[in-house]
């Protein structure tokens, strides 16, 4: 549905946005191998997260509506006739975490998805997952995949892409097939999947390598900082790991809260998103904020279910420009498009770089970007890995295009607020992948 977008005269309110994406998926999917029911609170209301709970429905995980939330009871033993399909439809985390998971439990399942879902890559699940014994048999690296589930073997693996979705495949294969494994991650990523384990089940341990402060063997008198490792992470699920089953209460997703926040950075006002999930794997885009200029206030803070949250204030600000590499991309990996309409707001030039996972997401998020970012009429490069960005620049309203990406068509809604003169976009019904109310929540901020 083609979408009239008008530039708002003021921004200011108090939203509270869906329950996180990522921790509802994990929700719905732990319930297909836990030992008991789960209930969880604040559901999410996106497509995507259906998808994986009409997955986990699909092999037998009873879901009933119950007094503050959803009650999912697993079956005695999985169901699921001989070559099932599973459609996972647009979501790349249902595709890959329930690959892992039948990849170690014995069903014979496939799994296909929508055209997008159908170009992202699964070879980097494949492999790992063969390693182990798994029979997995995708379409050329892409869905539709055969997945044959087997018995696998203990698994030792260090993580050659920064993939929350990659070490939680495997996570789940290990826990389906009660084998033990060690993954150990260059870059940490989101650790919904651990503190998950961690609240609602067990044998799990993870170590974080800090820095450590040693004698300087160039001058004896120093001491400098290195890490112990070469990684920066590892996480040891023995074979006796298991998800006994409890309660999950989920935060809502800061990915989403970026948007409003976005909208209160580029006007110079103020946006509030109470219980906001603010898990420190996913908060680098607060820090991102409070770097270029923006004031960022953070209160009632709660954990619950291992996952903290709280109320969070952005105040717009005169915003500098800024440059974001390596670990600073991969925490903030999905919110780099509402980064990039905020970077042609700031004084200079934002370089992204090492973001070449966005080529790989819903859309290719880097030419997505870079051309809404030129109808615009800003100034963008795209790089192989990123994109540099000439900020201070008044952007014209345009007629932009979603790609049938989420966090384009919200990014981009967001930019046409700021924008002069009207603007339009040619689909929007992908917000409800992760947003549903997300134009509904934006009219509760705008003057
Ligand atoms: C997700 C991990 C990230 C992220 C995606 C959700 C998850 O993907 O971009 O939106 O829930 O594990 P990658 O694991 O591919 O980086």
């Amino acid at each position: 549905m083609k979408r009239e977008l008008k530039p708002a005269r003021r921004i200011s309110g108090t939203i509270a946005v869906p329950g996180d994406k990522s921790v509802g998926h994990r929700a719905a999917l732990f319930s297909i191998l836990s030992k008991g029911p789960i209930t969880v609170k604040h559901f999410p209301d996106g497509a995507d997260v259906l998808t994986s709970l009409e997955a986990a429905k699909r092999l037998g995980v009873q879901v009933e509506q119950v007094d503050g939330g959803l009650k999912l009871t697993p079956p005695e033993r999985l169901q699921a006739d001989q070559d099932t399909i599973i459609d996972c439809g647009n979501s790349g985390t249902t595709a890959r975490l329930l690959a892992g998971i039948l990849a170690g439990s014995r069903l014979r399942v496939i799994l296909s998805g929508d055209e997008s879902l159908s170009r992202r890559p699964m070879k980097r699940i494949v492999d790992p997952l063969a390693a182990m014994g798994a029979e997995l048999f995708a379409t050329d690296g892409h869905l539709p995949m055969r997945v044959a589930g087997k018995k696998l073997l203990p698994f030792e693996y260090r993580m050659p892409v920064a993939s929350a979705q990659v070490k939680s495949s495997l996570m789940l294969a290990a826990l389906a097939s009660q084998c033990s494994i060690t993954l150990r991650e260059d870059h940490v990523t989101r650790d919904h999947t651990e503190l998950m384990l961690q609240a609602i089940g067990g044998g799990i341990t993870v170590r974080d390598i800090k820095p450590v402060l040693v004698q300087d063997p160039l001058d004896p008198r120093k001491k400098k900082s290195v890490l112990p490792e070469t990684f920066k992470k590892e996480i040891v699920l023995s074979a006796q790991a298991a998800i006994n089953g409890g309660e999950i209460d989920i935060p809502g997703d800061i990915s989403t809260a970026a948007f409003f926040f976005g909208a209160a950075a580029i006007t110079g006002e103020t946006v509030t998103v109470t219980n906001c999930g603010l898990n420190p794997t996913r908060t680098e885009f607060l820090d991102h904020l409070r770097a270029i200029g923006c004031q960022v206030m953070i209160e009632h803070k709660t954990t619950f279910s291992g996952e903290l949250r709280g109320s969070v204030t952005v105040t717009g600000g005169p915003l500098k420009s800024r440059k974001i590499s390596g670990d600073a991309t991969v925490g903030m990996i999905d919110e780099i498009p509402i980064v990039a309409v905020i970077a042609a707001f700031a004084e200079g030039t934002t370089i992204i770089r090492d973001a070449q996972e966005l080529r790989v997401k819903e859309s290719d998020r880097l030419a997505a970007i870079a051309e809404n970012l030129t109808r615009m009429g800003v100034k963008c490069g795209l790089l192989d890995d990123g994109l540099a960005i000439e900020g201070r620049q008044e952007l014209s309203g345009a007629d932009l295009v979603s790609f049938s990406d989420h966090r384009i068509a919200m990014a981009f809604s967001v930019a046409a607020l700021a924008a002069v003169g009207p603007s339009s976009m040619d689909d929007t019904s992908c917000v409800g992948i992760s947003c549903p109310g997300f134009y509904d929540l934006l009219l509760q901020i705008i003057a």
